[in-house]
C-alpha cells in the first residue's frame, strides 16, 4: 500500500511541491514510482492558470479513478491550485477521488495518506473523501527540509508563497493566497543543504520573486532583500550558477541590475514576463508597468549584461485587444529579441476581474497571433543560437540525454539546450563545450576539456 506516483502539472512551483511531497513520503517509508500501473496511490498536482491545464488534470482524474473498479484499493488525489479553485465540486464531479488538498496544505498529504491506509488495513468501511483547503498561517515555514535524498545537479527553491499583484486575467493570486516569504536563514540553510549534497544550480522562485520579503525584511544600504538573498546565495561554496523565477517590473531597480554586473554566480538569462506591448492592455490586465519602463529595464540589464539571454510571458487575445493594440506587442516582441517565450491564448478564469469582459477575440485571431509571435521567436532564437557555432560554452551536464547512448544534455549559463557526447561521470560538472551546430532549440557540441577558448562576450543584438 505504499507505492506513490506523483503527476505535476503546471509551474515549477508545482514541480518543487511535488518533490516536497515526495520526501515528505519516502521520509514516512513509502516509495516513489515511475510508473503509474505500479502505484497504489496516485497523485495528481494540478495547474488552474488555463482552463485547458484544468481540463487535462480533469480529464487525466476521471480516467485514474475509473480504475478503481477494478482495484478498489487505489488511492487517487488531486493537489494543488486546481484543488484549491474547485475544491468539493470535484468529489461532486469525481466521486471516486479519496483526497483533495489545497496549496497550503502539502505537508500534510503523508499524514491523510496514513489515517486512509490505516482504515483501509483495518478492514473498515471504505474510508470518506478528504477535502483539506484551509488557509494555514506559516504555511510559508513548511516548505524547509524536504531536500531530496538523491543529487539534483539542478534544484528549485520557492522563497515565497503566494502573490499579492492582482492582474485582472489571473487566477494564481486565488489558488496561492496572500504572499509570504520565508525566512532568509532558511532559504540559505535549504541551499547550503543542496550544495552539500551535490547540487550546482539553483533556481529561486516566486511569484513576484523580486518583491521576496518587502514586508517582512528591510532595505539595507539601498539594497531589497531579494538582492541581500542573492548576495548571500552567491557566497555558498559549491552553488556554481543561480537563477530566478518570475521577476515583475515592479520592484526591479538598480540594485537588482547591478548585481548582474557584480555577482558571478547569477547567469546571464533572464525570464521577464511582458505579457503585452500595449499600454491600454496591460492597463487593463492591471500590470502596473508601460511597455516604455518594461523595455528601459531590458535596457539597463543589457547595459551591464550585453550578453544577456531573455525569455518571456505574453497573453494574446485578451478582451479588448484591437489589430492595433496587437501590432505593438508585435512590435516591441521584435524590436526586443526575446532568445525564449511561452506564448499563451487568453483564458477567462473564473472571479477574476477579468472574467465578466468574457473572452470576445475569436480563438482563430488568437491562434493567428500567436503563430506571428512564433516566428519572429523561431528565426531570433535560431539566428542567437547560431551565433554560438563555434564557440566554447560553458555547460552543466544534467544527466542522459533522451536521444540516445552516449549523449548527455546540459544548458548553457545563458539556459540553452547542449547536447554532447560525454561520460556519466561528468553529470553534475560545468564542462566547456565546442558548439558545432544549432537548431532554434537545441545546440549539438562537443567536450573540450583541453586547451579552453575564451567564449563569446557580447551579443549584439541583431534586431
Ligand atoms: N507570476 C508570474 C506569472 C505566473 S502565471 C508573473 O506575473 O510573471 C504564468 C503565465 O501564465 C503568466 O505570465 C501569463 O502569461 C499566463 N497566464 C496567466 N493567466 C492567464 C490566463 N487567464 N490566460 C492566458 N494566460 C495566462
Ligand atoms: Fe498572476 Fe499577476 Fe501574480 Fe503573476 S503577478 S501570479 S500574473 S497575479
Ligand atoms: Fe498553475 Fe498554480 Fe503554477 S495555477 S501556473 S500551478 S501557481
Amino acid at each position: 500500500m505504499n507505492r506513490v506516483y506523483i503527476k505535476t502539472y503546471g509551474c515549477q512551483m508545482n514541480e518543487r511541491d511535488s518533490e516536497a511531497v515526495a520526501a515528505m513520503l519516502r521520509g514516512k517509508g513509502y516509495s516513489m514510482v515511475e510508473n503509474e500501473s505500479e502505484a497504489d496511490v496516485i497523485l495528481l498536482n494540478t495547474c488552474s492558470v488555463r482552463d485547458q491545464a484544468e481540463q487535462k488534470a480533469i480529464g487525466k482524474a476521471g480516467h485514474v479513478t475509473a480504475r478503481k473498479r477494478k482495484n478498489p484499493n487505489l488511492i487517487v488525489g488531486i493537489m494543488g491550485c486546481m484543488a484549491q479553485n474547485r475544491g468539493d465540486e470535484l468529489i461532486d464531479r469525481l466521486p471516486d477521488l479519496d483526497l483533495v488538498v489545497g496549496t497550503q496544505k502539502f505537508h500534510r498529504v503523508p499524514e491523510h495518506l496514513d489515517a486512509m491506509i490505516a482504515t483501509m488495513q483495518g478492514q473498515g468501511p471504505r474510508p470518506e473523501s478528504i477535502v483539506d483547503l484551509e488557509e494555514e498561517a506559516g504555511s510559508q515555514n513548511t516548505i524547509r527540509s524536504h531536500v531530496e535524498d538523491k543529487r539534483q545537479v539542478s534544484a528549485f527553491v520557492s522563497i515565497m508563497q503566494g502573490c499579492n499583484m492582482k492582474c485582472s486575467y489571473c487566477i494564481v493570486p486565488k489558488t496561492r493566497g496572500e504572499e509570504r516569504g520565508r525566512p532568509m536563514e532558511s532559504i540559505l540553510e535549504e541551499v547550503r543543504e543542496l550544495a552539500a549534497k551535490g547540487t550546482r544550480e539553483v533556481t529561486l522562485l516566486g511569484q513576484i520573486v523580486n518583491q521576496y520579503g518587502v514586508r517582512e525584511f528591510p532595505f539595507v544600504e539601498k539594497k531589497s532583500p531579494f538582492v541581500q538573498l542573492l548576495e548571500q546565495v552567491n557566497e555558498i561554496d559549491g552553488i556554481e550558477r543561480i537563477r530566478f523565477t518570475s521577476p515583475h517590473p515592479v520592484g526591479f531597480r538598480k540594485d537588482l541590475i547591478d548585481c548582474y554586473a557584480r555577482l558571478p554566480k547569477l547567469c546571464e538569462y533572464i525570464h521577464f514576463p511582458m505579457q503585452s506591448g500595449s499600454n491600454r492592455i496591460l492597463k487593463a490586465m492591471r500590470r502596473p508597468y508601460t511597455i516604455e519602463k518594461f523595455r528601459s529595464i531590458i535596457e539597463q540589464l543589457r547595459e551591464v549584461r550585453p550578453d544577456i539571454y531573455i525569455s518571456t510571458d505574453i497573453i494574446v487575445g485578451f478582451p479588448g485587444e484591437t489589430e492595433e493594440d496587437f501590432e505593438l506587442t508585435r512590435k516591441h516582441f521584435e524590436e526586443i529579441g526575446f532568445d525564449m517565450a511561452y506564448l499563451f491564448k487568453y483564458s477567462v478564469r473564473p472571479g477574476t476581474t477579468a472574467e465578466p469582459l468574457g473572452d470576445p477575440v475569436a480563438t482563430e485571431v488568437k491562434e493567428e497571433r500567436n503563430q506571428k509571435l512564433l516566428d519572429i521567436l523561431g528565426k531570433r532564437s535560431l539566428t542567437r543560437n547560431e551565433s554560438l557555432v563555434g564557440h566554447i560554452e560553458e555547460v552543466l551536464l544534467e544527466g542522459p540525454a533522451k536521444r540516445g547512448e552516449g549523449m548527455f544534455m546540459g544548458r548553457t549559463r545563458g539556459h540553452r539546450k547542449v547536447i554532447v557526447p560525454a561520460s556519466e561521470r561528468l553529470v553534475g560538472e560545468l564542462v566547456p563545450v565546442r558548439i558545432n551546430s544549432a537548431t532554434a532549440s537545441t545546440l549539438m557540441g562537443e567536450l573540450m576539456l583541453e586547451g579552453v577558448e575564451p567564449a563569446p562576450t557580447a551579443y549584439a543584438n541583431s534586431i
